[in-house]
């Protein structure tokens, strides 16, 4: 199999490169625009590969919230980008791989939430990833085989592209040397996961479960707090971390309180708390 990976110098996206090596053709900014649908075609058609991972995707949940242009660019990302990859799969023989979020739910089940439950976003963010999982299913009712996983709170490596965003524990280690105490959000209960545990579940899911939607996440839940504090004791560094409101952290976009996704249907993965401790030990940087 060969695959063909979109977002290719993000988060994720850089996993799978890593990982895939050869098997893998990996496009970005550089190498397309992906919102201009007719040069992706163009540049689809001079490509083999038999599986598409998309990892691009508009993740500003707070600037698209209230700004029109950003809205619009959110909903081309994450709506128009799937349903115009949906279509070319199926009328090329591709299978997809696409990504999701927990802020599809509205984050008010402290339980959790599994595949099956009624999703209902409470911000844009939220709003465009549900319909571009919806503008996919539309395009399996004709036939088309995709993996839809929606997946929470990313943290590991860096992507190379110079826009991705620095993953919550590094951004807490880096304030870590320069404060001697710090405050942070105990709310947002959800699932934190490793991209590197993401990247080699989804090829295992890719290869021995049937297509549909699944949620892959590292198992547990844990507020920022929560997890701020976890890393602090796995690195030993001694630190006061002083749980606030998320009132006190004013944003744009409403965040769901809790949004753990439970995983009842794909490959097991390991707790947060063990992921976490093999990010730190063997980062580099
Ligand atoms: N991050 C999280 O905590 C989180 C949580 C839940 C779900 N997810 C989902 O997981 C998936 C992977 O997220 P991630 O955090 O790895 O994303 P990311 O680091 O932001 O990577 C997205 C990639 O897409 C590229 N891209 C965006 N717009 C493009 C365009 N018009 N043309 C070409 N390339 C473009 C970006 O390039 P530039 O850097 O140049 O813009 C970047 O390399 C996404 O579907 C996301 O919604 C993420």
């Amino acid at each position: 199999m060969t695959y063909l990976v979109l977002g290719a110098k993000g988060n994720l996206g850089s996993q799978f490169i890593k990982i895939l090596g050869e098997s893998a053709i990996g496009l970005d900014r550089q190498d397309v625009n992906l919102l201009d649908f007719k040069e992706l075609e163009n540049k689809l058609s001079v490509l083999s590969f038999d599986i598409i991972i998309n990892a691009a995707a508009y993740n500003a949940v707070d600037k698209c919230e209230g700004d029109l242009q950003e809205k619009s660019l959110a909903f081309q990302l994450n709506e128009g980008l799937p349903d115009f990859l949906a279509k070319y799969s199926l009328a090329h023989n591709k299978i997809l791989v696409h990504y999701s979020t927990d802020y599809v739910f509205n984050g008010t089940l402290k339980d959790g939430y599994n595949e099956a439950m009624e999703p209902a976003p409470i911000n844009v963010y939220g709003q465009s990833k549900l319909a571009g999982e919806l503008a996919i299913k539309a395009q399996v009712d004709k036939g088309l085989k995709a993996y839809i996983i929606r997946t929470s709170k990313l943290f590991g490596p860096q992507g190379s592209s110079p826009l991705t965003k620095v993953s919550f524990f590094d951004l807490m280690l880096g304030l870590s040397k320069e404060k001697k105490e710090l405050e942070v959000v105990d709310s947002e209960k959800s699932a934190f996961t490793y991209t590197v545990d993401l990247a080699s579940k989804t090829l295992e899911l890719i290869e021995n479960y049937p297509a549909g939607l699944y949620h892959l996440i590292n198992s547990g839940a844990a507020t920022w707090f929560e997890a701020a504090e976890e890393m602090f004791d796995i690195l030993a560094i001694s630190i006061k971390v002083k749980p606030v409101s998320a009132q006190a952290f004013a944003r744009p976009a409403p965040r769901p309180e809790y949004s753990q996704l439970l995983n009842t249907k794909g490959p097991g993965m390991r707790s947060w708390q063990e992921a976490l401790k093999d990010y730190l030990l063997h980062k580099t940087v």
